[in-house]
Protein backbone atom coordinates (compact mmCIF):
# COMPACT_ATOMS: atom_id res chain seq x y z
CA UNK A 1 0.00 0.00 0.00
CA UNK A 2 0.95 3.67 -0.38
CA UNK A 3 2.71 5.09 2.43
CA UNK A 4 5.04 8.02 0.82
CA UNK A 5 4.44 10.44 -1.97
CA UNK A 6 7.06 13.13 -2.43
CA UNK A 7 7.33 15.62 -5.39
CA UNK A 8 9.79 18.26 -6.76
CA UNK A 9 10.06 20.56 -9.24
CA UNK A 10 12.50 18.93 -12.05
CA UNK A 11 13.12 19.95 -15.71
CA UNK A 12 12.41 18.53 -19.00
CA UNK A 13 14.24 18.52 -21.83
CA UNK A 14 13.62 22.06 -23.32
CA UNK A 15 14.76 23.19 -19.80
CA UNK A 16 11.60 23.99 -18.71
CA UNK A 17 9.92 22.90 -14.56
CA UNK A 18 7.88 19.89 -14.83
CA UNK A 19 6.82 17.82 -12.19
CA UNK A 20 9.21 15.37 -10.30
CA UNK A 21 7.18 12.57 -8.26
CA UNK A 22 8.39 9.68 -6.00
CA UNK A 23 5.14 7.11 -4.62
CA UNK A 24 7.00 4.68 -2.17
CA UNK A 25 4.87 1.73 -0.39
CA UNK A 26 5.13 0.02 2.99
CA UNK A 27 6.78 -3.01 1.56
CA UNK A 28 9.90 -0.32 0.44
CA UNK A 29 8.96 -0.49 -3.26
CA UNK A 30 8.65 2.88 -5.20
CA UNK A 31 8.72 4.48 -8.40
CA UNK A 32 9.26 7.52 -9.67
CA UNK A 33 8.09 9.77 -12.97
CA UNK A 34 8.35 12.82 -14.57
CA UNK A 35 5.59 14.29 -16.53
CA UNK A 36 6.10 15.64 -20.01
CA UNK A 37 5.44 18.45 -21.57
CA UNK A 38 4.19 19.55 -25.43
CA UNK A 39 4.86 22.77 -27.17
CA UNK A 40 2.16 22.29 -30.17
CA UNK A 41 -0.38 21.67 -27.47
CA UNK A 42 -4.30 21.09 -28.47
CA UNK A 43 -7.17 23.16 -26.74
CA UNK A 44 -9.06 19.73 -25.60
CA UNK A 45 -5.82 18.21 -23.60
CA UNK A 46 -5.71 17.56 -19.66
CA UNK A 47 -4.44 20.99 -18.56
CA UNK A 48 -1.18 21.64 -17.00
CA UNK A 49 -0.70 24.18 -14.05
CA UNK A 50 2.19 26.79 -14.35
CA UNK A 51 3.24 29.29 -11.56
CA UNK A 52 3.03 32.18 -14.14
CA UNK A 53 5.52 34.45 -11.65
CA UNK A 54 8.58 35.79 -12.70
CA UNK A 55 10.14 32.11 -11.85
CA UNK A 56 11.47 30.41 -14.88
CA UNK A 57 9.62 32.82 -17.38
CA UNK A 58 5.87 31.69 -15.80
CA UNK A 59 7.02 28.28 -16.26
CA UNK A 60 7.64 27.07 -12.83
CA UNK A 61 5.50 24.32 -11.11
CA UNK A 62 5.48 24.61 -7.47
CA UNK A 63 2.09 25.32 -7.36
CA UNK A 64 1.71 21.61 -8.91
CA UNK A 65 3.95 20.12 -6.64
CA UNK A 66 2.11 21.56 -3.80
CA UNK A 67 -0.92 19.99 -4.87
CA UNK A 68 0.87 16.82 -4.84
CA UNK A 69 1.86 17.17 -1.40
CA UNK A 70 -1.47 18.98 -0.01
CA UNK A 71 -4.41 17.41 -2.49
CA UNK A 72 -3.14 14.09 -4.21
CA UNK A 73 -1.48 12.54 -1.81
CA UNK A 74 -4.13 12.58 0.78
CA UNK A 75 -6.40 10.74 -1.85
CA UNK A 76 -4.15 7.72 -2.47
CA UNK A 77 -2.29 7.05 0.74
CA UNK A 78 -3.08 3.70 1.68
CA UNK A 79 -4.02 2.36 -1.51
CA UNK A 80 -2.58 -0.98 -3.54
CA UNK A 81 -0.41 0.60 -5.51
CA UNK A 82 -1.01 -2.43 -8.14
CA UNK A 83 -4.64 -1.53 -7.98
CA UNK A 84 -4.22 1.77 -10.99
CA UNK A 85 -7.89 1.64 -11.53
CA UNK A 86 -8.58 2.97 -8.17
CA UNK A 87 -5.58 4.49 -7.86
CA UNK A 88 -6.50 6.88 -10.75
CA UNK A 89 -10.04 6.99 -10.05
CA UNK A 90 -8.87 8.85 -6.82
CA UNK A 91 -6.56 11.18 -8.35
CA UNK A 92 -9.18 12.14 -10.92
CA UNK A 93 -11.77 12.70 -8.11
CA UNK A 94 -9.84 15.21 -6.54
CA UNK A 95 -10.13 17.89 -9.29
CA UNK A 96 -13.78 19.43 -10.49
CA UNK A 97 -12.42 19.69 -13.72
CA UNK A 98 -12.43 16.92 -16.13
CA UNK A 99 -8.97 18.45 -17.92
CA UNK A 100 -8.01 18.29 -14.29
CA UNK A 101 -6.75 22.27 -14.55
CA UNK A 102 -7.02 23.27 -10.97
CA UNK A 103 -4.76 20.29 -9.44
CA UNK A 104 -3.01 20.60 -12.45
CA UNK A 105 -2.72 17.41 -15.13
CA UNK A 106 1.25 17.66 -14.88
CA UNK A 107 0.88 17.00 -10.93
CA UNK A 108 -1.69 14.02 -11.44
CA UNK A 109 0.29 12.33 -14.19
CA UNK A 110 3.50 12.52 -12.39
CA UNK A 111 1.60 10.41 -9.54
CA UNK A 112 -0.80 8.44 -11.63
CA UNK A 113 3.19 7.06 -13.17
CA UNK A 114 4.95 6.88 -10.16
CA UNK A 115 2.33 4.81 -8.52
CA UNK A 116 1.91 2.35 -11.25
CA UNK A 117 5.54 1.89 -11.18
CA UNK A 118 5.70 1.27 -7.61
CA UNK A 119 3.39 -1.46 -8.34
CA UNK A 120 5.43 -2.85 -10.74
CA UNK A 121 8.23 -2.44 -8.48
CA UNK A 122 6.49 -4.48 -5.47
CA UNK A 123 5.60 -6.97 -7.84
CA UNK A 124 9.31 -7.20 -8.83
CA UNK A 125 8.15 -6.88 -12.44
CA UNK A 126 9.01 -4.67 -15.20
CA UNK A 127 6.02 -2.41 -16.03
CA UNK A 128 5.57 -3.81 -19.36
CA UNK A 129 5.53 -7.58 -17.73
CA UNK A 130 3.23 -6.32 -15.43
CA UNK A 131 1.11 -5.37 -18.04
CA UNK A 132 1.64 -7.33 -20.75
CA UNK A 133 2.86 -10.52 -20.03
CA UNK A 134 6.00 -12.63 -20.75
CA UNK A 135 5.74 -12.26 -25.13
CA UNK A 136 6.70 -8.54 -25.55
CA UNK A 137 5.50 -7.40 -28.98
CA UNK A 138 8.01 -4.72 -29.54
CA UNK A 139 5.80 -1.19 -31.20
CA UNK A 140 7.05 0.02 -34.93
CA UNK A 141 9.26 2.92 -34.39
CA UNK A 142 7.97 6.05 -36.48
CA UNK A 143 11.29 8.75 -36.12
CA UNK A 144 11.80 12.38 -36.68
CA UNK A 145 14.19 13.04 -39.12
CA UNK A 146 13.19 16.56 -39.93
CA UNK A 147 12.03 18.94 -37.75
CA UNK A 148 9.73 22.10 -38.83
CA UNK A 149 6.70 23.56 -37.01
CA UNK A 150 6.47 24.41 -33.28
CA UNK A 151 10.00 22.40 -32.75
CA UNK A 152 12.42 24.24 -34.85
CA UNK A 153 11.65 27.84 -35.13
CA UNK A 154 9.10 27.02 -37.88
CA UNK A 155 11.80 26.36 -40.13
CA UNK A 156 8.97 24.13 -42.00
CA UNK A 157 5.77 24.82 -41.45
CA UNK A 158 4.89 21.22 -41.40
CA UNK A 159 5.84 19.68 -37.91
CA UNK A 160 7.76 16.26 -38.65
CA UNK A 161 8.61 14.29 -41.60
CA UNK A 162 9.38 10.90 -40.02
CA UNK A 163 10.66 7.43 -40.97
CA UNK A 164 8.66 4.68 -40.89
CA UNK A 165 11.17 1.33 -41.50
CA UNK A 166 8.27 -0.77 -42.36
CA UNK A 167 10.32 -3.61 -43.87
CA UNK A 168 12.27 -4.18 -41.01
CA UNK A 169 11.69 -7.98 -38.62
CA UNK A 170 13.26 -6.60 -35.49
CA UNK A 171 12.94 -3.79 -33.05
CA UNK A 172 17.25 -4.02 -33.33
CA UNK A 173 16.81 -3.64 -37.19
CA UNK A 174 13.71 -1.28 -37.16
CA UNK A 175 15.99 1.92 -34.90
CA UNK A 176 19.34 0.71 -36.85
CA UNK A 177 17.57 1.29 -40.62
CA UNK A 178 16.22 4.99 -38.98
CA UNK A 179 19.20 5.77 -37.64
CA UNK A 180 21.19 5.14 -41.24
CA UNK A 181 18.30 7.20 -42.81
CA UNK A 182 18.88 10.44 -40.41
CA UNK A 183 22.66 10.25 -41.16
CA UNK A 184 21.65 9.93 -44.74
CA UNK A 185 19.34 12.82 -44.70
CA UNK A 186 22.08 14.65 -43.11
CA UNK A 187 24.79 14.30 -45.30
CA UNK A 188 22.08 14.91 -48.41
CA UNK A 189 20.99 18.23 -46.55
CA UNK A 190 24.82 19.25 -46.30
CA UNK A 191 25.50 18.22 -50.04
CA UNK A 192 22.43 21.12 -50.73
CA UNK A 193 24.51 23.66 -48.51
CA UNK A 194 22.20 23.17 -45.45
CA UNK A 195 23.88 23.09 -41.82
CA UNK A 196 22.92 19.70 -39.53
CA UNK A 197 25.34 20.30 -36.67
CA UNK A 198 22.36 21.87 -34.53
CA UNK A 199 19.20 19.81 -33.74
CA UNK A 200 15.44 20.56 -33.19
CA UNK A 201 13.32 19.96 -30.11
CA UNK A 202 13.24 16.29 -30.72
CA UNK A 203 16.81 16.03 -31.95
CA UNK A 204 15.54 16.14 -35.55
CA UNK A 205 17.57 18.00 -38.19
CA UNK A 206 16.10 21.58 -38.91
CA UNK A 207 16.93 22.83 -42.18
CA UNK A 208 16.01 25.92 -43.97
CA UNK A 209 14.12 24.43 -47.28
CA UNK A 210 12.96 26.38 -49.46
CA UNK A 211 9.53 24.70 -49.48
CA UNK A 212 7.76 21.47 -47.74
CA UNK A 213 7.99 19.35 -50.39
CA UNK A 214 11.20 19.06 -50.25
CA UNK A 215 11.64 18.12 -46.61
CA UNK A 216 9.69 15.02 -48.11
CA UNK A 217 12.37 14.78 -50.93
CA UNK A 218 15.19 15.05 -48.38
CA UNK A 219 14.26 12.07 -46.70
CA UNK A 220 13.72 9.97 -49.52
CA UNK A 221 17.38 10.82 -50.80
CA UNK A 222 18.36 10.00 -46.88
CA UNK A 223 16.56 6.73 -47.21
CA UNK A 224 18.67 6.08 -50.75
CA UNK A 225 21.67 7.08 -49.15
CA UNK A 226 21.66 4.88 -46.88
CA UNK A 227 21.58 1.52 -49.29
CA UNK A 228 17.15 0.87 -48.68
CA UNK A 229 14.47 1.27 -50.32
CA UNK A 230 12.09 4.22 -49.86
CA UNK A 231 8.42 2.34 -49.55
CA UNK A 232 9.61 -1.33 -49.32
CA UNK A 233 12.31 -1.06 -46.39
CA UNK A 234 11.36 2.82 -45.28
CA UNK A 235 8.14 4.73 -45.67
CA UNK A 236 7.20 8.34 -44.66
CA UNK A 237 5.20 9.49 -41.76
CA UNK A 238 4.36 13.27 -41.64
CA UNK A 239 2.82 15.09 -38.63
CA UNK A 240 1.28 18.26 -39.98
CA UNK A 241 0.41 19.30 -36.78
CA UNK A 242 -2.87 21.95 -38.74
CA UNK A 243 -3.48 23.56 -35.61
CA UNK A 244 -0.52 25.56 -36.15
CA UNK A 245 -1.23 26.47 -40.00
CA UNK A 246 -5.22 27.41 -39.30
CA UNK A 247 -6.20 30.89 -39.51
CA UNK A 248 -9.86 30.02 -38.54
CA UNK A 249 -10.60 29.89 -42.67
CA UNK A 250 -7.45 28.68 -44.49
CA UNK A 251 -4.43 26.82 -44.00
CA UNK A 252 -1.09 29.29 -44.30
CA UNK A 253 2.14 27.42 -46.04
CA UNK A 254 4.69 30.28 -45.64
CA UNK A 255 7.52 28.65 -46.79
CA UNK A 256 5.51 28.05 -50.14
CA UNK A 257 3.40 31.56 -49.57
CA UNK A 258 0.33 29.87 -49.80
CA UNK A 259 -3.07 30.17 -48.39
CA UNK A 260 -5.22 27.42 -49.15
CA UNK A 261 -8.86 26.72 -48.52
CA UNK A 262 -9.70 23.10 -46.79
CA UNK A 263 -10.34 21.63 -50.12
CA UNK A 264 -7.27 22.50 -51.91
CA UNK A 265 -4.90 22.41 -48.87
CA UNK A 266 -6.50 18.38 -48.93
CA UNK A 267 -5.61 18.07 -52.61
CA UNK A 268 -2.32 19.24 -51.69
CA UNK A 269 -1.75 16.43 -48.95
CA UNK A 270 -2.68 14.17 -51.85
CA UNK A 271 -0.17 15.47 -54.27
CA UNK A 272 2.56 14.24 -51.81
CA UNK A 273 0.47 10.92 -51.13
CA UNK A 274 1.17 10.41 -55.16
CA UNK A 275 4.75 11.67 -55.10
CA UNK A 276 6.17 10.45 -52.28
CA UNK A 277 5.88 7.00 -49.98
CA UNK A 278 3.88 8.28 -47.01
CA UNK A 279 2.11 5.84 -45.19
CA UNK A 280 0.69 7.38 -42.33
CA UNK A 281 -0.71 11.60 -42.21
CA UNK A 282 -1.18 13.05 -38.21
CA UNK A 283 -3.22 15.95 -37.48
CA UNK A 284 -3.93 17.11 -41.34
CA UNK A 285 -6.83 19.70 -40.09
CA UNK A 286 -7.24 21.89 -37.62
CA UNK A 287 -8.71 19.84 -34.07
CA UNK A 288 -12.37 20.96 -34.49
CA UNK A 289 -12.92 20.59 -38.09
CA UNK A 290 -15.05 17.63 -37.84
CA UNK A 291 -16.97 17.65 -41.18
CA UNK A 292 -13.28 17.89 -43.19
CA UNK A 293 -11.95 14.99 -41.03
CA UNK A 294 -14.51 13.03 -42.43
CA UNK A 295 -13.76 13.76 -45.97
CA UNK A 296 -9.83 13.82 -45.47
CA UNK A 297 -10.16 10.43 -44.27
CA UNK A 298 -12.14 8.88 -46.83
CA UNK A 299 -9.95 10.78 -49.64
CA UNK A 300 -6.43 10.02 -48.24
CA UNK A 301 -7.32 7.21 -45.80
CA UNK A 302 -7.83 4.16 -48.25
CA UNK A 303 -3.77 4.58 -48.54
CA UNK A 304 -2.90 5.97 -45.68
CA UNK A 305 -2.70 5.59 -41.59
CA UNK A 306 -4.64 8.61 -40.56
CA UNK A 307 -3.65 10.09 -37.15
CA UNK A 308 -5.56 12.07 -34.57
CA UNK A 309 -3.06 13.60 -31.89
CA UNK A 310 -4.90 17.07 -31.46
CA UNK A 311 -7.88 15.86 -32.79
CA UNK A 312 -8.56 13.23 -30.26
CA UNK A 313 -6.05 14.69 -27.71
CA UNK A 314 -6.04 10.79 -25.71
CA UNK A 315 -9.81 11.47 -24.33
CA UNK A 316 -12.01 8.71 -24.84
CA UNK A 317 -15.03 11.13 -25.79
CA UNK A 318 -13.52 12.61 -28.98
CA UNK A 319 -12.34 9.38 -29.54
CA UNK A 320 -15.57 8.00 -29.90
CA UNK A 321 -16.90 10.45 -32.21
CA UNK A 322 -14.62 9.68 -34.19
CA UNK A 323 -15.45 6.09 -34.53
CA UNK A 324 -19.32 7.62 -35.09
CA UNK A 325 -17.80 9.79 -38.00
CA UNK A 326 -15.42 7.68 -39.87
CA UNK A 327 -12.57 10.29 -38.76
CA UNK A 328 -9.09 8.81 -38.96
CA UNK A 329 -8.39 5.53 -38.46
CA UNK A 330 -5.47 5.65 -35.61
CA UNK A 331 -4.95 7.91 -32.68
CA UNK A 332 -2.03 8.86 -31.40
CA UNK A 333 -1.79 7.98 -27.08
CA UNK A 334 -0.08 10.33 -25.20
CA UNK A 335 -0.50 10.44 -21.29
CA UNK A 336 -0.30 13.96 -20.66
CA UNK A 337 -3.07 14.59 -22.76
CA UNK A 338 -5.37 12.11 -20.73
CA UNK A 339 -3.81 13.39 -16.95
CA UNK A 340 -3.70 9.62 -15.76
CA UNK A 341 -2.47 6.07 -16.84
CA UNK A 342 -6.01 4.68 -16.51
CA UNK A 343 -7.35 7.13 -19.00
CA UNK A 344 -5.01 6.91 -21.53
CA UNK A 345 -5.08 2.78 -21.28
CA UNK A 346 -8.79 3.27 -21.36
CA UNK A 347 -8.28 5.21 -25.12
CA UNK A 348 -5.85 2.65 -25.89
CA UNK A 349 -7.81 -0.33 -25.68
CA UNK A 350 -11.01 1.26 -26.87
CA UNK A 351 -9.37 2.12 -30.29
CA UNK A 352 -8.31 -1.44 -30.23
CA UNK A 353 -11.49 -2.89 -29.81
CA UNK A 354 -12.61 -0.41 -32.93
CA UNK A 355 -9.75 -1.63 -35.25
CA UNK A 356 -7.74 2.08 -34.88
CA UNK A 357 -4.18 1.44 -34.90
CA UNK A 358 -2.19 2.97 -31.67
CA UNK A 359 1.03 5.30 -31.76
CA UNK A 360 2.09 5.65 -28.33
CA UNK A 361 3.79 9.05 -28.04
CA UNK A 362 5.97 11.50 -26.09
CA UNK A 363 6.19 15.03 -25.97
CA UNK A 364 8.11 17.66 -27.49
CA UNK A 365 9.30 18.71 -23.85
CA UNK A 366 10.24 15.16 -22.46
CA UNK A 367 12.59 13.83 -19.86
CA UNK A 368 15.04 10.84 -18.94
CA UNK A 369 12.29 8.57 -18.04
CA UNK A 370 11.15 5.63 -19.67
CA UNK A 371 7.72 4.31 -18.39
CA UNK A 372 6.40 5.10 -22.74
CA UNK A 373 8.54 2.30 -23.90
CA UNK A 374 6.91 0.29 -21.10
CA UNK A 375 3.52 1.08 -21.62
CA UNK A 376 3.97 0.98 -25.23
CA UNK A 377 4.90 -2.88 -25.17
CA UNK A 378 2.74 -3.67 -22.01
CA UNK A 379 -0.25 -2.56 -23.95
CA UNK A 380 0.78 -4.24 -26.70
CA UNK A 381 0.48 -0.14 -28.82
CA UNK A 382 1.71 -1.70 -32.04
CA UNK A 383 3.71 1.76 -33.24
CA UNK A 384 5.69 4.30 -30.84
CA UNK A 385 6.88 7.66 -31.55
CA UNK A 386 9.50 9.60 -29.27
CA UNK A 387 11.24 11.92 -32.13
CA UNK A 388 14.82 11.56 -33.43
CA UNK A 389 17.72 8.78 -32.56
CA UNK A 390 19.36 11.16 -30.72
CA UNK A 391 19.68 13.59 -27.28
CA UNK A 392 19.01 11.58 -24.28
CA UNK A 393 15.38 11.96 -23.95
CA UNK A 394 14.77 10.06 -26.88
CA UNK A 395 17.19 7.47 -26.89
CA UNK A 396 16.64 6.55 -23.24
CA UNK A 397 13.41 5.13 -24.61
CA UNK A 398 14.76 3.47 -27.68
CA UNK A 399 17.33 2.15 -25.41
CA UNK A 400 14.66 0.72 -23.01
CA UNK A 401 12.56 -1.12 -26.24
CA UNK A 402 16.28 -2.69 -27.41
CA UNK A 403 16.60 -3.75 -23.91
CA UNK A 404 13.05 -5.24 -23.63
CA UNK A 405 13.82 -7.02 -27.00
CA UNK A 406 17.47 -8.33 -25.74
CA UNK A 407 15.71 -9.42 -22.33
CA UNK A 408 13.26 -11.55 -23.67
CA UNK A 409 15.03 -13.54 -26.38
CA UNK A 410 13.19 -15.12 -28.81
CA UNK A 411 10.00 -14.55 -27.61
CA UNK A 412 10.19 -11.14 -28.61
CA UNK A 413 8.37 -9.77 -31.99
CA UNK A 414 8.41 -6.22 -33.89
CA UNK A 415 4.54 -5.27 -34.81
CA UNK A 416 4.02 -5.41 -38.36
CA UNK A 417 3.28 -2.08 -40.16
CA UNK A 418 -0.47 -2.35 -39.58
CA UNK A 419 -1.89 -1.38 -42.89
CA UNK A 420 -0.12 -3.42 -44.88
CA UNK A 421 -1.04 -5.77 -48.18
CA UNK A 422 -2.33 -8.29 -46.29
CA UNK A 423 -4.29 -6.09 -44.05
CA UNK A 424 -6.05 -3.76 -46.32
CA UNK A 425 -7.52 -0.35 -44.62
P1 LIG B 1 4.19 18.33 -28.90
O1 LIG B 1 4.49 17.65 -30.30
O2 LIG B 1 4.67 17.44 -27.83
O3 LIG B 1 4.92 19.64 -28.98
O4 LIG B 1 2.68 18.52 -28.85
C1 LIG B 1 4.34 16.28 -30.54
C2 LIG B 1 3.29 16.02 -31.61
O5 LIG B 1 2.63 16.94 -32.11
O6 LIG B 1 3.08 14.86 -31.98
ZN1 LIG C 1 1.31 15.61 -33.41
Amino acid sequence: TISRVTAWEALDSRGRPTVGCVVSLANGAHGRALAPSGASTGSHEARELRDGDERYDGFGVRRAVANVEAVLRDAVMGLDARDTAAVDAALERMDADPLLGGVGANAVLAISLAAALAGADAARMPLWRLLGGNRPRLPMPMVNIISGGAHAGRALDVQDILAVPVGATTFTQALEWVSRVRAGTAEVLRERGHATALVADEGGLAAALPDNEAALAAVVDGIHRAGLAPGADVSLAVDIAANQLWDGEAYHLELEGERLDERAWLRRLLSWCDAYPVVSLEDVLAEDEWHGWAAATSLLGTDCQIVGDDLFATNAARLERGFQTSVANAVLVKPNQAGTFSRARRVLELAQRQGYATVVSARSGDTEDHWLSDLAVGLDAGQIKVGSTMRSERTTKWNRLLEIEASAGGAACLAPWPWADDHPL
